[in-house]
């Protein structure tokens, strides 16, 4: 049996369950159960190493932790150092947190910096090399999740992925298409030969040895935050700078630091939503989307009718509408936050949602877009057995982001610059547009779509949740969320139901593969929407459900990846 087997199969053997079978007398399809922990990542090796730290005594913090180093080592396609993300906290005893650790601009970046002479953007500059990448936030955003709740010592944290660096794993079947999707723009991109760029492209089973990467991390495991943007590691980062003619100063690194913000709190259904506020944009729109549902019999409507989906896009669709307007880094503009999630605002905004027709994009707002293109970053959930509970999406925005590896410390660096409007109205790769509020301004942090949130009912711990998936993010928390409270799923049963998607612009709904049958598409046609049935599924949703009598249910989106829910 091969190592990565065998591990997975310790850790199913460990819960004695594989996520597929049914546990249970009432015959519905759960998850992993367990009584005590839980942990639900995108690669099963980063979930057995939260697990273990668990299983040491680590919180759920020290175990995010372990997993976010885990995750740059085996999933390079998002997991990372050189990107960043945000953390939702809720504690044993009940505090609730959220932090901030996504990238800035550089101090000499420039609203136009992305736009020719006759000021049109240049395509790919803010997707592709040196030039995309915003100051690494990852880094400081765990030293200071460990600074404020860990237990166990930091250099403890980060060992396990040094360990899988220098001895190496032996890659996934997805894995090495991920990568051997990405080599030529790795290429294009990277003005040297690293490791990853394979003759012949890489094979499921191959072994992955990462030395650069072991040995960034032992910096990191030593000297904690400065171990990444002060001394050697910074100094590499600003030569590849250099090299490739970006724009990340030694003070840009030296300066970063991640943000403890108040989350996001909102209610629906009598239930107490706890999300990311600005600037992601993903708190505010799922509390906008959560507050407009509210005002329909989801529950009789039936899930993915052609009336229930109608109701979600129409709601979707000026919810994206005002985050292109409104949204973006709150240090810099106003975000009308309060009044985004208003009851009254919202009634007013879904006045004009008519249940017999499509209301016209135009009518909803003005602005041309073409498609979706990206669904990448990642997400991780952890309770441990006292309760602690986090909720963590992290990104390099594209796989691979800027598809740049720092010469001599083995990571790639994001392209989280694309997140900014380059200029109003031009779409970025997830085809979302946006206008002055998230314009490119040096130090400012680019608008985000990622959307961790952790769910209370009857002021105890509910849900965990969290997905990568570029815009679709906002709209999969919706419906994983919708289908446990309206539906009564699992959380299995949640995060396996087919997604649909829409934005306001494209103007169009998008559908998983096999999601619809034809009768609701062809009701969802009758009422004006435009269907794309997309090639690829929407999102890798990995999720907790903590039930009333304290048993948990962890939901990895192990029919979209490789994603893994491991217990105890
Ligand atoms: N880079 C994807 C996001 O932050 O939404």
């Amino acid at each position: 049996m091969k190592p990565i087997l065998k591990l997975i199969t310790l850790g199913l053997f460990l819960l004695g369950c594989t996520p597929e079978e049914s546990t249970s007398a009432d015959d519905r399809i759960r998850g992993v159960m367990a009584d005590s922990a839980m942990v639900v990542t995108t690669h099963p090796l980063a979930s057995q190493v939260g697990l273990d730290i668990l299983a040491k005594g680590g919180n759920s913090f020290d175990a995010a932790v372990a997993v976010h180093f885990a995750l740059a080592v085996v999933f390079p396609e998002a997991g990372n150092v050189g990107g960043g993300g945000f953390a939702v906290i809720r504690t044993e005893k009940g505090e609730l947190a959220s932090l901030d650790f996504r990238e800035k601009a550089p101090l000499s970046a420039g609203r136009d910096m992305y736009l020719d002479s006759s000021g049109d953007v240049i395509s790919g500059m803010s997707r592709l090399g040196h030039l995309a990448s915003g100051v690494p936030g990852s880094v400081a955003g765990m030293w200071e999740l460990h600074q404020k709740y860990g237990s166990l010592p930091w250099e403890s944290l980060v060992e396990p992925s040094i360990k899988l660096a220098e001895e190496g794993f032996l890659i996934t079947d997805l894995g090495a298409n991920n990568i051997n999707g990405a080599l030529d723009f790795i290429a294009q991109a990277t003005q040297y030969s690293p490791w990853i760029l394979k003759e012949g492209g890489w094979s499921e089973g191959d072994s992955v040895i990462q030395e650069e990467l072991a040995s960034t991390l032992k910096k990191i495991g030593s000297k904690g935050r400065d171990g990444f943007y002060l001394g050697e590691t910074a100094d590499l980062i600003v030569a590849e700078m250099t090299r490739g003619k970006g724009l990340i100063t030694a003070t840009d690194l030296e300066k970063y630091e991640a943000i403890w913000r108040d989350p996001i709190i909102g209610e629906y259904r009598g239930h107490k939503i706890i999300s990311m506020p600005p600037p992601s944009s993903g708190g505010v729109a799922l509390l906008q989307l959560l507050k407009g549902a509210e005002q329909f019999d989801i529950k009789s409507l039936g899930h993915n009718t052609s009336k229930t989906l109608h109701i979600l896009t129409e709601l979707e669709r000026r919810v994206y509408a005002d985050r292109a307007t409104y949204l973006g880094d709150p240090d810099f503009v106003d975000v009308p936050v309060a009044m985004l999630v208003s009851e009254a605002y919202n009634r007013n905004r879904n006045a004009s949602i008519d249940l017999s027709q499509k209301t016209a994009s135009q009518d909803i707002k003005e602005g041309s877009v073409d498609v979706i293109e990206s669904t990448q970053t990642t997400h991780y959930s952890i309770v441990d057995s006292k309760g602690n509970a986090i909720a963590v999406t992290t990104t390099l925005n594209g796989y691979f982001g800027c598809k740049v590896m720092v010469e001599g410390a083995g990571f790639f660096l994001n392209n989280e610059m694309d997140d900014f409007s380059a200029k109003p109205g031009v779409p970025n790769m997830f085809g979302l547009i946006g206008n002055e509020a998230n314009a490119i301004a040096p130090e400012k942090r680019m608008l985000s779509s990622m959307t961790p949130t952790i769910i209370e009912k009857d002021q105890k711990l509910f849900m965990v949740n969290g997905t990568p998936g570029g815009s679709t993010i906002i709209t999969t928390l919706f419906q994983t969320t919708m289908n446990v409270i309206d539906h009564e799923m699992t959380m299995q049963e949640a995060v396996n139901a087919k997604r649909i998607h829409s934005q306001w612009l494209p103007d169009s709904i998008y559908i998983e593969p096999d999601a619809l049958p034809d009768s609701v598409v062809l009701g969802l046609e009758a009422l004006g929407h435009g269907i794309s049935s997309r090639q690829r599924n929407m999102g890798k949703v990995n999720a907790i459900l903590a039930y009333p009598e304290g048993q948990l249910e962890g939901a990895a989106d192990y029919t979209r990846g490789d994603g893994t829910a491991l217990g105890y």
